[in-house]
């Protein structure tokens, strides 16, 4: 099964003379074909719960590109609807959920086993990945990070400086660790969910984690990401993980061993040569080109491209960008980034 699924083989360790390479919402508005089914489901939550729907943009990317890893189309933000919150998407303004920020809201939430109802679509949609995907492309499930989730879960839409997050977290430590442990718990069981239906890799998305500063870092997203991986070992000790602290600097040197994850994701505000030396000595690391160059492309985007393949190439690597694309990206330039990657053009 792992012999031709580059992705699995990175992920075990193995240093491949071309790395895998997948892409951060590879499935979204930067594609045409993405649009279209998108406007046929009319909007996102309903193209997230369709699971023909979310399983047909999930292969889009595949078809159109090849990569070689295949990311379930769903959003981090199910899970709090899951457990009862509200959640509805605001277009040119992104998500917006009812907030938790009393004792009385979070004793209002579902218990974590209760959310697998809400979620059946998205396991379903993971079955019919796991059988049209080319046996070449292994199927990645995710879900946010606790810290991340309950950013948009107290604030009730995305924050620059997560401040929200952070005020519950210092004034009612009660509420906010009542509602990282209800969040951590739930992910434990909707991934667990996610690989008994198929998924082969699981990643966490703990996007805003930069803005934890010190020992907060440590408590609040290294710990319950530490749990998470520690819970779905027990289960299926043959997954891999992927943990994406998005904005952890010089701490990423450290995350293999302190969370226990197969594979670290690594963001753009690191260069490739500090991870080589820091990171990809402790396993495989994955990332970790600009997105932006998805937008500007030319000799640019070709430069980086090969700068980051070949400041990896000592070790297991898995090639994709610092963090999603954007949907004004062009889809050439996306081609023009795998065959530079591949050495197929040029
Ligand atoms: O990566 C993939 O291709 C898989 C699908 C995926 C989506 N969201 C689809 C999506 C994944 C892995 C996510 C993760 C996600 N969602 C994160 C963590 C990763 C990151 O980017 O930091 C976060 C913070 C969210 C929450 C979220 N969802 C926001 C803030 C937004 C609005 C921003 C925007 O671009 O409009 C979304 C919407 C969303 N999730 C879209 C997609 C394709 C765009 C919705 C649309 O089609 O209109």
């Amino acid at each position: 099964m792992t012999a031709n699924k580059t992705i699995l083989r990175a992920l075990a360790g193995e240093t491949l003379p071309t790395p895998p390479i997948w892409m951060m919402r590879q499935a979204g508005r930067y594609l045409p074909e993405y649009r279209a089914t998108r406007a046929k489901a009319g909007d996102f939550l309903s193209l997230c719960y369709n699971p023909e729907l979310a399983a047909e943009v999930t292969l889009q990317p595949i078809r159109r590109y090849g990569f070689d890893g295949s990311i379930l189309f769903a959003d981090i933000l199910l899970v709090p609807q899951a457990l009862g919150a509200d959640l509805w998407f605001v277009t040119g303004e992104g998500p917006r959920l009812s907030t938790i920020t009393t004792k009385a809201e979070m004793e209002a939430l579902k218990p974590a086993d209760a959310i697998h109802d809400h979620l059946a679509p998205i396991y379903e949609t993971v079955r019919i990945l796991s059988r049209e995907l080319p046996e070449e492309t292994t199927l990645i499930g995710f879900a946010g990070a606790p810290w991340t989730v309950a950013t948009y879960m107290i604030a009730g839409k995305g924050t620059p400086n997560q401040g929200p997050a952070h005020a519950l977290k210092d004034e009612n430590p009660e509420v906010f660790d009542a509602l990282m442990e209800r969040i951590t718990l739930a992910t434990i069981e909707y991934l667990d969910m996610q690989i008994k239906a198929g998924a082969e890799v699981v990643k966490l998305f703990d996007s805003w984690a930069g803005s934890l500063q010190g020992t907060d870092f440590d408590r609040y997203s290294t710990e319950p990401l530490r749990q998470i991986i520690s819970a779905l070992k027990a289960r299926h000790p043959d997954v891999p993980i992927i943990a994406f602290p998005r904005g952890a600097g010089a701490r990423f040197a450290n995350l293999h061993a302190a969370t226990g994850a197969d594979c670290i994701a690594i963001d753009d505000g690191v260069s490739a040569e500090w991870v080589a030396e820091h990171v990809q000595p402790n396993g495989c690391v994955q990332g970790n080109l600009k997105s932006s160059h998805m937008v500007t492309g030319g000799d640019a985007l070709v430069q980086e491209t090969r700068a980051i393949v070949d400041a990896l190439a000592k070790g297991p690597h898995i090639f994709n960008l610092g963090h999603g694309i954007t949907p004004d990206a062009d889809p050439e330039n996306v081609q023009l980034m795998i065959d530079t990657v591949r050495g197929t053009r040029g």
